[in-house]
Parts: structure tokens; C-alpha cells; sequence
């Protein structure tokens, strides 16, 4: 069995696709079965319509990328008109992504996803964007702020509520126990690491802004030390990212404590990994007489704790 809930709702199973990383699914559509995902989670939608960083703002790195779109997007008005009546058709439950710069931003947003013809099951609150100078990320740093915009959120939903928490902070347990406190219904991490890449001909950065998230399987490490400081620390679910790319990935952070995963960059290599991933978890789970996925969240085993 590889069903799990948040709250009342069911997915399918426990893969879901990162946001940014896929668009807003229609780009997608002709060559991956969206429906066979747990949850699609859409590009960080904002207030207004957003341009973005200047380019280069994508970088290969070893074992990853480097990116600084900064958070460009069509803004939620043209989201709604535009991107929603797709979203409503694809077989499976729709989580949107929101970042903002202020909580009025963040609020406004949802109000008026709320008020839309739509049948998404939750947002992913996006509190940890490296890419932006004024935005995102003054949230995903400072418990308090996190928790006045998580109340704030809250307040105006019974909808799923996800808190998205950065790695680039002194305690995300701290982030993270703001998340809680302040009403989210579960937390995702990580969004991507702080990073940089010079090239040495020219001596300038690689990118634009000079600094991006770093993301990929080099970033895997990283991801699952933090989820393991947050399962210890959380009561709610944890939603693991951070360069997941195979089934034995998908496991060792399910492991570690997440109840569900984000597939991210490696959706650029193989769109369509989730097709095989979830036949190779369920055979995982025949194989090693395990009745039902939820039994190895956070089934690790540490002799010297
Ligand atoms: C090109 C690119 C764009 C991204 N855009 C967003 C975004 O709009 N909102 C967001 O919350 N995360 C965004 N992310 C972060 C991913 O959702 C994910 O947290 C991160 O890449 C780590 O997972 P991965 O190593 O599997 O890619 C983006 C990542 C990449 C590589």
C-alpha cells in the first residue's frame, strides 16, 4: 500500500513533484502521466507577474545545478485564468505554490486562490527562495516571522497548509517548530542551497546575481541531515526534497523521517521517473514484507543515539 494522508486527504502515493521544477504541469503533459504522481506542486505563483533575474541564471554544476530565476511567473491573476482550468484536469491532488516579499502579498494570493474555480487540495508556502534581494527568504530565516505569516495563512484556509523551509538558516527546527505552532499542516525541506560558481577564463560568476541555489544530488546530504533534525523536533509531517533520483533515494529519506518526497532537478534528466518509481516502491515494499509504506517513515535505526 502505498497511499498516505495528510489531514483527510489521500494521495496515491508518496511522490510528489517539486516546485519549479515542472512547470505548471501542461508544459509536461505530451510525454509524462501527471496522474501517476501523488501530488503535482506548481511554480511559486506571486501577487504580481514576476520577470525574474537576468540571464545566466542556470548553471551544471557537479552533480547538480545552479539556478537564480527569481521566483518568474505570470502572477496569480493571469494563474487563475490561464493555468487552473488545466490543473483541474489532471487525475490527482494539485498543491499550490505561493511566495511573496510581504505578508499581504502571501494573504492576497491565497484569497484569491481561494475564490477560484479550482480543485487544488493545498498550498506550499515558499518562505526560503535564495533568488530574490527583497523576498521570500526574510521569512524562512526568522521564527517569528514565520509564524505571524503561517497564522495569518491559516486563518484563511481549511486547505492544506505547507510551510517550504530553507537549509540556509543557524536552526531549521526553529523554522520549522514556528511552522507548527503557527498552523501549518506539514513542512517541506529543503529548497536549495546557497551556492556559487566561477568561471575562471573570464573570472566572472556564472551566474547573473552572482550567488543561487544550489540543487541536485549534491545536494542529498544536506537534505537529509535537516529532515533528521526535523523529524526528531515535529509532530507534523515532513515532506523530504533535495536531490532525490532513484527508488533507493525515495527510501533513504523516507527513512530519515519524511512521509512524503519532492522530485526536483533530476525531472530535467527523466520527466517521467515517477512512471517507474512507483512500481519499484511497491516492489520494495512486497519484497521486504512491509504491509503498508507509512511503516518505514523515520524507521531508522541508530544504536548510539
Ligand atoms: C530551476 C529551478 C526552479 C525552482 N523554482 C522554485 C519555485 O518556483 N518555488 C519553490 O518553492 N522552489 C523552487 N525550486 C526549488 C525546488 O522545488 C527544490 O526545493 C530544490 O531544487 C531541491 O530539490 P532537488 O535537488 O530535487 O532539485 C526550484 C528549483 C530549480 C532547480
Amino acid at each position: 500500500m502505498l497511499a498516505l494522508k495528510i489531514k483527510d486527504i489521500t494521495f496515491k502515493n508518496p511522490i510528489m513533484v517539486a516546485s519549479g521544477t515542472y512547470g505548471y504541469g501542461n508544459e509536461v503533459s505530451d510525454f509524462v502521466n501527471l496522474s501517476k504522481f501523488g501530488a503535482i506542486i506548481t511554480k511559486s505563483v506571486t501577487r504580481n507577474p514576476r520577470e525574474g533575474n537576468p540571464p545566466p541564471r542556470i548553471f551544471e554544476v557537479s552533480s547538480g545545478m545552479l539556478n537564480s530565476i527569481g521566483l518568474a511567473n505570470l502572477g496569480v491573476e493571469k494563474y487563475i485564468e490561464e493555468k487552473i482550468p488545466y490543473l483541474n484536469k489532471i487525475d490527482t491532488n494539485i498543491i499550490i505554490n505561493i511566495a511573496g516579499t510581504r505578508i499581504d502579498d502571501y494573504v492576497e494570493t491565497l484569497e484569491m486562490l481561494e475564490g477560484a474555480d479550482s480543485k487544488h487540495i493545498g498550498y506550499e508556502i515558499n518562505i526560503s527562495c535564495p533568488n530574490v534581494k527583497e523576498g521570500g527568504m526574510q521569512f524562512g530565516v526568522s521564527p517569528d516571522m514565520t509564524k505571524e505569516l503561517t497564522q495569518e495563512l491559516r486563518k484563511r484556509t481549511d486547505k492544506i497548509l505547507i510551510m517550504k523551509l530553507s537549509p540556509n538558516v543557524t536552526s531549521i527546527e526553529e523554522i520549522g517548530l514556528a511552522s507548527q505552532d503557527g498552523g501549518a499542516d506539514a513542512v517541506s525541506a529543503i529548497n536549495t542551497v546557497m551556492g556559487m560558481s566561477v568561471d575562471i577564463k573570464t573570472k566572472k560568476p556564472r551566474l547573473s546575481t552572482i550567488m543561487g541555489g544550489l540543487s541536485g544530488p549534491c545536494i542529498k546530504p544536506v537534505a537529509l541531515a535537516n529532515i533528521h533534525k526535523l523529524f526528531k523536533t515535529l509532530d507534523i509531517p515532513i515532506i523530504g526534497i533535495g536531490g532525490i533520483s532513484n527508488c533507493d533515494d525515495v527510501i533513504e529519506f523516507m527513512l530519515t523521517g519524511s512521509r512524503f518526497v519532492e522530485l526536483g532537478t533530476i525531472n530535467y534528466k527523466y520527466p517521467n521517473l515517477v512512471e517507474t518509481l512507483v512500481d519499484q516502491l511497491q516492489s520494495y515494499l512486497e519484497e521486504q514484507s512491509i504491509d503498508h509504506i507509512k511503516n518505514i517513515v523515520g524507521d531508522l535505526m541508530i544504536e548510539n543515539k
